[in-house]
């Protein structure tokens, strides 16, 4: 029932490109982005003067990735807050405010809360959920299923990058309504998101690689993570999935602020992993990046780089160099967090732990 694979969590990994494809499919009819469940007009859609974006876990790090397309492609201003914090401050909400719940189980104690908040304030509410009829959707006044498929892993994955998608949809919804994109801009992105599910293959070719390095790092103490841009949102969730899986200590930080304190955590040998944008797409954000990575490597770091292939530039400050299908720096966190992934599962494995069932975590929270 795995797939022949040690655990579940691999053949989940492996899935992926097929549960975006599966997320994908239905969206884009007669030239035109559609919602699952849109229960409030399309009025109401071109009315939206503002987004909040609320979940948990790695779905709150999906959400992160939202704010990045949403905001570039839709000039709508995007906060992105956890659940647990949105309904115990004073968020500003009204009827023109959109909030994009995102919820893998879309039961989620903290997150299905913080929508009876939102709604209450008349905000509209749209749910990314990956469970047909749940709690979330139900309440909620359009949905955009994943269709990742059971995950049966505790720690998501194959879940996390469907709705990493559903957040494009979303953002390509509200552009089509709201006319920051033509027609033909919005099947442009479309197809562009129609060959991530051949990248993402691409990308599980290196998965016996990143094993093996994996097995190289399972004595570590600690692992960082550091990514710019949409970067950031992955650099979080590679250390999320080590803490959840290897109990590694692991923290994720915007490249940016290295030197506003993280630097002083660099020590000979620290595994560091750093996320690149591609150099031809993102030069400015790419050589920032090379510059942070040349500070820590100067400190001792084990540099780990996760860059696009034929980075030719970043090639001579990585110690190990995991290579990824260069695509356009808004969609690269589809590939960018499955080598994290598979990094996070192979260092639990090698140190004896249940990749499918971390300790003291459940899959479904449905308590505050
Ligand atoms: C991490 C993980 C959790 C969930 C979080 C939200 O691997 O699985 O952080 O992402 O508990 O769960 P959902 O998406 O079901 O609301």
């Amino acid at each position: 029932e795995k797939g022949g694979h040690e655990y579940f969590m691999l053949k989940e990994i492996e899935e992926q490109p097929e549960a975006l494809a599966n997320t994908l499919r239905g969206h884009f009819v007669n030239g035109r982005i559609v919602l699952d469940e849109q229960r409030m007009s399309d009025q109401d859609l071109r009315d939206v003067d503002k987004v909040f974006v609320i979940a948990c876990g790695s779905s709150y790090h999906a959400g992160l990735v939202a704010k990045y397309a949403i905001e570039h492609w839709c000039r709508l201003p995007v906060e992105v807050e956890l659940a647990s914090e949105f309904r115990y401050r004073d968020p500003v909400l009204d009827r023109d405010t959109l909030v994009v719940a995102i919820s893998q189980s879309g039961e989620t104690a903290d997150t299905l809360e913080a929508v009876r908040h939102a709604r209450e304030q008349k905000a509209r509410v749209l749910a990314i959920c990956n469970t047909n009829g749940a709690q979330i959707p139900r309440e909620s006044d359009a949905v955009l299923y994943t269709h990742a498929g059971p995950e049966i892993g505790v720690a998501s994955t194959k879940a996390f990058l469907a709705q990493i998608v559903a957040n494009y949809l979303v953002g390509l919804a509200l552009a089509q309504a709201r006319g920051t994109k033509y027609p033909d801009e919005v099947a442009r992105e479309f197809a562009e998101l129609e060959a991530m599910p051949e990248a993402v293959s691409r990308v599980l070719t290196t998965v016996e690689r990143v094993r093996a390095l994996g097995r190289e790092l399972a004595d570590s103490k600690a692992v960082l993570f550091l990514g710019r841009h949409v970067g950031f949102p992955v650099a979080l969730e590679g250390a999320l999935k080590l803490k959840e899986l290897a109990y590694m200590h692991a923290e994720g930080f915007a490249a940016g602020e290295l030197k506003h304190g993280p630097i002083a955590l660099i020590e000979e040998g620290l595994p560091v992993v750093v996320v690149m944008p591609s150099p031809k797409d993102n030069p400015v954000v790419h050589t920032k990046l090379v510059s942070n990575i040349s500070e820590i490597q100067a400190r001792g770091a084990r540099t780990i780089v996760i860059a696009s292939e034929n980075d030719d530039i970043v090639r001579p400050f990585a110690d190990h160099l995991i290579e990824i299908p260069a695509v356009p720096t808004l969609l690269q966190p589809l590939v960018s967090t499955v080598p994290l992934q598979v990094l996070a599962a192979e260092i639990a494995r090698s140190r004896g732990y249940d990749v499918d069932k971390p300790r003291n975590l459940a899959k479904s929270v449905t308590v505050e």
